[in-house]
Protein backbone atom coordinates (compact mmCIF):
# COMPACT_ATOMS: atom_id res chain seq x y z
CA UNK A 1 0.00 0.00 0.00
CA UNK A 2 1.57 2.98 -0.81
CA UNK A 3 1.36 5.89 1.91
CA UNK A 4 -0.15 9.10 1.26
CA UNK A 5 0.54 11.34 4.36
CA UNK A 6 -1.03 14.64 1.88
CA UNK A 7 -2.66 16.82 5.13
CA UNK A 8 -6.13 16.99 2.81
CA UNK A 9 -6.13 13.68 2.55
CA UNK A 10 -5.24 12.16 5.94
CA UNK A 11 -7.59 14.94 7.17
CA UNK A 12 -10.61 13.47 4.81
CA UNK A 13 -9.75 9.94 6.59
CA UNK A 14 -9.99 11.18 10.31
CA UNK A 15 -13.57 13.31 8.89
CA UNK A 16 -14.62 9.97 7.64
CA UNK A 17 -14.16 7.87 10.76
CA UNK A 18 -14.48 10.65 13.50
CA UNK A 19 -17.88 9.44 14.25
CA UNK A 20 -16.79 6.14 15.23
CA UNK A 21 -12.97 6.89 16.23
CA UNK A 22 -13.50 7.00 20.33
CA UNK A 23 -15.15 3.31 19.95
CA UNK A 24 -12.70 1.43 18.04
CA UNK A 25 -9.82 3.28 19.46
CA UNK A 26 -10.88 2.13 23.06
CA UNK A 27 -11.68 -1.26 21.28
CA UNK A 28 -8.43 -2.04 19.69
CA UNK A 29 -6.48 -1.05 22.73
CA UNK A 30 -9.07 -3.01 25.03
CA UNK A 31 -8.96 0.65 26.82
CA UNK A 32 -4.94 1.01 27.40
CA UNK A 33 -4.96 4.17 25.59
CA UNK A 34 -6.58 5.55 28.47
CA UNK A 35 -4.04 4.37 30.78
CA UNK A 36 -1.15 5.55 28.82
CA UNK A 37 -2.76 9.07 28.51
CA UNK A 38 -3.54 9.38 32.08
CA UNK A 39 0.08 8.19 33.09
CA UNK A 40 1.58 11.22 30.95
CA UNK A 41 -0.09 12.90 33.63
CA UNK A 42 1.01 11.44 36.50
CA UNK A 43 4.64 12.05 34.46
CA UNK A 44 4.02 15.88 34.65
CA UNK A 45 3.13 16.08 37.92
CA UNK A 46 5.76 13.80 39.48
CA UNK A 47 8.58 16.37 36.90
CA UNK A 48 6.42 19.28 37.85
CA UNK A 49 6.90 21.04 34.76
CA UNK A 50 4.59 23.74 34.65
CA UNK A 51 0.99 23.67 32.79
CA UNK A 52 -0.09 27.52 32.51
CA UNK A 53 -1.01 26.97 28.91
CA UNK A 54 -1.25 23.14 27.05
CA UNK A 55 -1.84 22.66 23.58
CA UNK A 56 -2.55 19.79 22.37
CA UNK A 57 -1.91 19.09 18.95
CA UNK A 58 -3.29 16.45 16.55
CA UNK A 59 -6.14 16.51 19.63
CA UNK A 60 -9.20 14.55 17.73
CA UNK A 61 -11.60 13.72 19.58
CA UNK A 62 -9.99 14.96 22.59
CA UNK A 63 -9.00 12.59 24.88
CA UNK A 64 -5.74 13.74 25.79
CA UNK A 65 -7.27 17.37 26.39
CA UNK A 66 -9.85 15.99 28.67
CA UNK A 67 -6.94 14.68 30.75
CA UNK A 68 -4.85 17.92 30.41
CA UNK A 69 -7.73 19.97 32.02
CA UNK A 70 -7.48 17.87 34.59
CA UNK A 71 -4.08 19.52 35.97
CA UNK A 72 -5.77 22.69 35.54
CA UNK A 73 -4.19 24.94 33.07
CA UNK A 74 -5.25 28.70 32.91
CA UNK A 75 -5.66 28.56 29.29
CA UNK A 76 -5.68 25.22 26.74
CA UNK A 77 -5.89 24.93 23.04
CA UNK A 78 -6.90 21.83 20.86
CA UNK A 79 -5.89 21.66 17.25
CA UNK A 80 -6.47 19.61 14.54
CA UNK A 81 -6.81 19.39 10.82
CA UNK A 82 -10.13 17.30 10.93
CA UNK A 83 -13.32 19.41 11.57
CA UNK A 84 -15.31 16.32 12.37
CA UNK A 85 -12.89 14.76 14.63
CA UNK A 86 -12.84 18.12 16.80
CA UNK A 87 -16.86 18.50 16.49
CA UNK A 88 -17.19 15.25 18.45
CA UNK A 89 -14.54 16.79 20.96
CA UNK A 90 -16.83 20.12 20.92
CA UNK A 91 -19.64 17.90 22.21
CA UNK A 92 -17.25 15.92 24.63
CA UNK A 93 -15.68 18.44 26.47
CA UNK A 94 -17.43 22.05 27.52
CA UNK A 95 -14.18 23.70 29.39
CA UNK A 96 -14.33 27.81 29.67
CA UNK A 97 -10.55 27.44 29.44
CA UNK A 98 -10.45 25.60 26.53
CA UNK A 99 -10.11 26.87 22.35
CA UNK A 100 -10.97 24.15 19.93
CA UNK A 101 -9.45 25.24 16.29
CA UNK A 102 -8.69 23.57 12.82
CA UNK A 103 -4.99 23.90 12.58
CA UNK A 104 -2.61 21.97 11.26
CA UNK A 105 1.19 20.63 12.99
CA UNK A 106 3.17 23.32 10.69
CA UNK A 107 1.50 26.93 11.36
CA UNK A 108 -0.49 26.94 14.85
CA UNK A 109 -2.69 30.07 16.22
CA UNK A 110 -0.18 30.54 19.07
CA UNK A 111 2.48 32.95 19.83
CA UNK A 112 6.58 32.59 20.24
CA UNK A 113 7.52 30.82 23.44
CA UNK A 114 4.18 30.86 24.72
CA UNK A 115 3.13 27.45 25.50
CA UNK A 116 4.62 25.46 28.95
CA UNK A 117 3.45 21.42 27.30
CA UNK A 118 2.33 20.73 24.08
CA UNK A 119 1.27 17.22 23.92
CA UNK A 120 0.65 14.42 20.41
CA UNK A 121 -1.35 11.31 20.97
CA UNK A 122 -0.78 9.12 18.00
CA UNK A 123 -0.43 12.09 15.75
CA UNK A 124 2.85 12.50 15.01
CA UNK A 125 3.02 9.42 13.00
CA UNK A 126 0.53 11.37 10.29
CA UNK A 127 2.15 14.23 9.89
CA UNK A 128 3.28 15.24 6.46
CA UNK A 129 6.09 17.01 6.86
CA UNK A 130 7.61 16.20 10.47
CA UNK A 131 10.68 18.37 10.42
CA UNK A 132 8.81 21.51 9.62
CA UNK A 133 5.68 20.23 12.51
CA UNK A 134 8.71 19.66 14.99
CA UNK A 135 10.22 23.39 14.15
CA UNK A 136 7.02 24.77 14.31
CA UNK A 137 6.36 23.01 18.12
CA UNK A 138 9.72 24.48 18.87
CA UNK A 139 8.60 27.91 18.07
CA UNK A 140 5.63 27.62 20.32
CA UNK A 141 7.18 25.95 23.02
CA UNK A 142 8.16 28.27 26.12
CA UNK A 143 12.10 28.26 26.83
CA UNK A 144 12.69 24.57 28.27
CA UNK A 145 8.91 23.86 27.70
CA UNK A 146 7.83 20.27 27.26
CA UNK A 147 6.82 18.39 24.18
CA UNK A 148 5.32 14.89 24.94
CA UNK A 149 4.54 12.00 22.27
CA UNK A 150 2.43 9.42 23.00
CA UNK A 151 2.59 7.09 20.17
CA UNK A 152 2.94 3.97 17.95
CA UNK A 153 6.50 3.71 16.71
CA UNK A 154 8.16 1.43 13.78
CA UNK A 155 9.67 -1.51 15.00
CA UNK A 156 13.30 -2.55 14.05
CA UNK A 157 12.29 -6.71 14.41
CA UNK A 158 9.28 -8.41 13.23
CA UNK A 159 6.94 -9.14 15.00
CA UNK A 160 4.07 -11.68 14.45
CA UNK A 161 1.40 -10.92 16.76
CA UNK A 162 1.66 -7.55 16.03
CA UNK A 163 1.28 -8.16 12.01
CA UNK A 164 -1.69 -10.04 13.10
CA UNK A 165 -3.72 -8.15 15.19
CA UNK A 166 -2.64 -5.21 12.41
CA UNK A 167 -3.53 -6.55 9.07
CA UNK A 168 -6.00 -9.14 9.84
CA UNK A 169 -7.84 -7.70 13.12
CA UNK A 170 -7.82 -4.50 13.21
CA UNK A 171 -8.93 -3.83 9.36
CA UNK A 172 -11.89 -6.71 9.76
CA UNK A 173 -13.23 -5.15 12.96
CA UNK A 174 -12.18 -1.00 11.42
CA UNK A 175 -13.98 -1.26 8.52
CA UNK A 176 -16.99 -3.69 9.86
CA UNK A 177 -17.39 -0.26 12.05
CA UNK A 178 -16.05 2.65 10.55
CA UNK A 179 -17.16 1.92 6.98
CA UNK A 180 -13.68 2.84 5.41
CA UNK A 181 -11.83 0.55 3.44
CA UNK A 182 -8.91 3.00 4.12
CA UNK A 183 -8.05 3.81 7.40
CA UNK A 184 -7.23 0.83 9.36
CA UNK A 185 -4.94 -0.72 5.98
CA UNK A 186 -3.40 3.14 6.29
CA UNK A 187 -3.37 2.52 9.99
CA UNK A 188 -0.98 -0.49 9.68
CA UNK A 189 0.91 0.98 7.04
CA UNK A 190 1.69 4.12 8.99
CA UNK A 191 2.85 2.26 12.12
CA UNK A 192 5.06 -0.12 9.60
CA UNK A 193 6.85 3.13 7.53
CA UNK A 194 7.36 5.00 11.03
CA UNK A 195 10.14 6.18 12.86
CA UNK A 196 11.65 3.58 15.56
CA UNK A 197 10.98 5.35 18.89
CA UNK A 198 15.06 5.93 18.82
CA UNK A 199 15.14 7.49 15.23
CA UNK A 200 11.97 10.41 16.19
CA UNK A 201 13.99 10.88 19.37
CA UNK A 202 17.49 11.55 17.41
CA UNK A 203 15.72 13.88 15.17
CA UNK A 204 14.11 15.93 17.68
CA UNK A 205 17.24 16.35 19.26
CA UNK A 206 18.59 17.39 16.04
CA UNK A 207 15.44 19.81 15.56
CA UNK A 208 16.58 21.40 19.21
CA UNK A 209 15.23 19.47 22.21
CA UNK A 210 16.29 17.05 24.64
CA UNK A 211 15.26 13.63 25.37
CA UNK A 212 14.10 13.84 28.86
CA UNK A 213 12.37 10.01 29.24
CA UNK A 214 10.91 7.42 26.75
CA UNK A 215 8.59 5.39 28.59
CA UNK A 216 7.81 1.92 26.80
CA UNK A 217 3.59 1.47 27.53
CA UNK A 218 3.49 -1.66 25.64
CA UNK A 219 5.46 -4.37 23.78
CA UNK A 220 8.07 -1.44 23.22
CA UNK A 221 6.33 0.00 20.19
CA UNK A 222 3.94 2.27 22.13
CA UNK A 223 5.68 4.39 23.75
CA UNK A 224 5.78 8.17 25.79
CA UNK A 225 8.93 10.37 24.81
CA UNK A 226 9.11 13.53 26.64
CA UNK A 227 11.32 16.08 24.83
CA UNK A 228 12.23 19.22 26.73
CA UNK A 229 13.22 22.59 24.39
CA UNK A 230 16.77 23.30 24.78
C1 LIG B 1 -5.06 8.83 15.41
S1 LIG B 1 -5.79 10.41 15.62
C2 LIG B 1 -5.34 10.81 17.29
C3 LIG B 1 -6.35 11.66 17.99
C4 LIG B 1 -6.08 11.90 19.46
N1 LIG B 1 -4.87 12.66 19.66
C5 LIG B 1 -6.01 10.62 20.27
O1 LIG B 1 -5.04 10.43 21.01
O2 LIG B 1 -6.94 9.82 20.18
C6 LIG B 1 -4.69 11.41 14.69
C7 LIG B 1 -5.17 12.83 14.53
O3 LIG B 1 -4.12 13.60 13.94
C8 LIG B 1 -4.70 14.58 13.12
N2 LIG B 1 -3.64 15.10 12.23
C9 LIG B 1 -2.99 14.43 11.26
N3 LIG B 1 -2.07 15.20 10.67
C10 LIG B 1 -2.13 16.41 11.30
C11 LIG B 1 -1.42 17.62 11.17
N4 LIG B 1 -0.44 17.77 10.25
N5 LIG B 1 -1.72 18.65 12.00
C12 LIG B 1 -2.72 18.50 12.93
N6 LIG B 1 -3.44 17.38 13.09
C13 LIG B 1 -3.14 16.34 12.30
C14 LIG B 1 -5.83 13.83 12.43
O4 LIG B 1 -6.78 14.66 11.86
C15 LIG B 1 -6.36 13.00 13.59
O5 LIG B 1 -7.40 13.63 14.28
Amino acid sequence: MQLNKNKAKIGMMFDQIAGRYDFLNHFFTANLDKCWRRKIIRQIKYFNFPFDTVVDLASGTGDMMAELLKLGPEKAYSFDISEKMLDVQRVKIKDERLVIEVADSENMPVGDNSVDILTIGFGVRNFENLDKSLDEIRRVLKPKGILIVLEMFGMKKRNVLFEFYFTRIMPLFGKLISHSTYAYDYLHNSVMKFKTVDEFAALAVSRGFALRKKDNNFLKFVYSVYLQKS
